[in-house]
């Protein structure tokens, strides 16, 4: 008899995110996608996604607490930071298992609300459980709420906590980051437009972007030390892939590949590299690819994921499957869309 799948729904299907979340789920042996929702609904799916005609067909619905309740057993909720909590905080307590996707419950109280809004479910935040997989899987097996990791912070913590120790706190650490516009979301804004993007590059929101402290908070709690990050993310004219580029000060010599294999041995979905990283590479999948040299004290960090996959719905799936006992790597898309 063919085992009972665990009935999942998803808020914001109408999303860049929702829409890779969907894509993975059509296919998934251990979820059954039973509930889809955007603000208005009255819809469906393909209608919403043209690509997906042929291959799925499932009504959209307007987003209501009661029916994710009667109807699933976990939510993935890829909606904006606010709307988010507003939705959660009603779903925990009935017994419905929450992947967010926001910046809603990634944050301390103190970091959320200076960076963010007053906090609307002060209640629930101390209970998330960050969903960076190689370093809280543990935690994310036993938890009911996953804040997804923001999609810089993502490739930046993956490709620089191996080498927290050995880097001196008191110099700068300067993450240069790169972004294709899918991580802006679907909404056009000045600068997603095509003329905007197309064949530019530039710098937005330098050393004050809301991922710096996301970063910070992180390299503290998961790596355990106190750093001030500079961080700048750049827009790219690609439709998605994030290449982060660490800079560093070494306190003493290290030999970076070795720090990384040692780190990774036991995570199939970080490749770690002997040159360069390059986005896509990781495009179409759940991959990090890591690359990392020295020069005397100098340490550069490399790191390129797909921000909709792994810096987004590929890492709530990873998450989802182990909240309910299914092997990490269940459905998660593996082959990059090259050339
Ligand atoms: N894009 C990325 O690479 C990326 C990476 C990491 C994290 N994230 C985070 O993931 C979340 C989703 O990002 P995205 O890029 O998928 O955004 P998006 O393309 O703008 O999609 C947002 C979705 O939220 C829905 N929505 C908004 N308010 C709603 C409400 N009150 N009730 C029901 N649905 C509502 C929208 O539906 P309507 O069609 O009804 O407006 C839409 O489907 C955000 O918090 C973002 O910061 C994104």
């Amino acid at each position: 008899m063919a085992n009972k799948k665990i009935h999942v729904g998803i808020v914001g299907a109408s999303g860049y995110t929702g829409l890779e979340l969907v894509k993975m789920l059509v296919n998934h042996p251990g979820f059954a996608l039973s509930y889809l929702a955007t603000t208005a609904g009255d819809t469906m799916i393909e209608q919403l996604h043209p690509a997906l005609e042929g291959v799925l067909s499932l009504p959209v619905e307007a987003a209501s607490q009661e029916e994710i309740i009667a109807r699933c057993e976990l939510v993935f909720l890829a909606l904006p930071h606010k709307t988010s909590m507003g939705f959660a905080k009603g779903l925990i307590e009935q017994g419905v298992k929450i992947v967010d996707f926001s910046a809603d419950y990634r944050l301390d109280l103190e970091t959320y609300e200076a960076h963010y809004c007053p906090h609307e479910d002060k209640a629930h935040l101390d209970e998330a459980v960050y969903g960076l997989i190689e370093y809280t899987r543990e935690d994310i097996a036993k938890a009911r709420l996953v804040a997804g990791p923001g999609c810089y912070p993502t490739a930046t913590l993956l490709g620089i906590l191996p080498f927290i120790p050995y880097i001196d706190a008191n110099a700068p650490l300067f993450v240069d980051a790169k972004s294709g516009v899918s991580g802006a979301g679907k909404k056009l804004n000045e600068i997603t437009q095509f003329v905007t993007v197309n064949d530019n590059i530039f710098a937005y929101n330098p050393l004050k972007h809301r991922h710096a402290p996301e970063i910070a908070e992180k390299i503290e709690k998961l790596g355990g030390a106190k750093m001030h990050v500079n961080f700048v993310p750049h827009l790219i004219p690609a439709t998605r892939g994030e290449l982060v580029s660490v800079y560093a000060t070494l306190k003493e010599d290290i030999d970076p590949n070795e720090i990384l294999q040692k780190r990774y041995a036991n995570d199939p979905f970080i490749r770690i590299r002997q040159t360069p990283v390059s986005i896509k590479h990781t495009a179409g999948t759940h991959f990090c690819d890591i690359f990392a040299a020295t020069n005397g004290n100098a340490l550069f960090v490399n790191a390129a994921i797909d921000n909709i996959l792994r810096g987004s719905s590929s890492q709530a799936l990873a998450a989802a499957n182990l909240m309910c006992g299914y092997d990490e790597g269940m459905g998660l898309p593996t082959i990059a869309y090259v050339p």
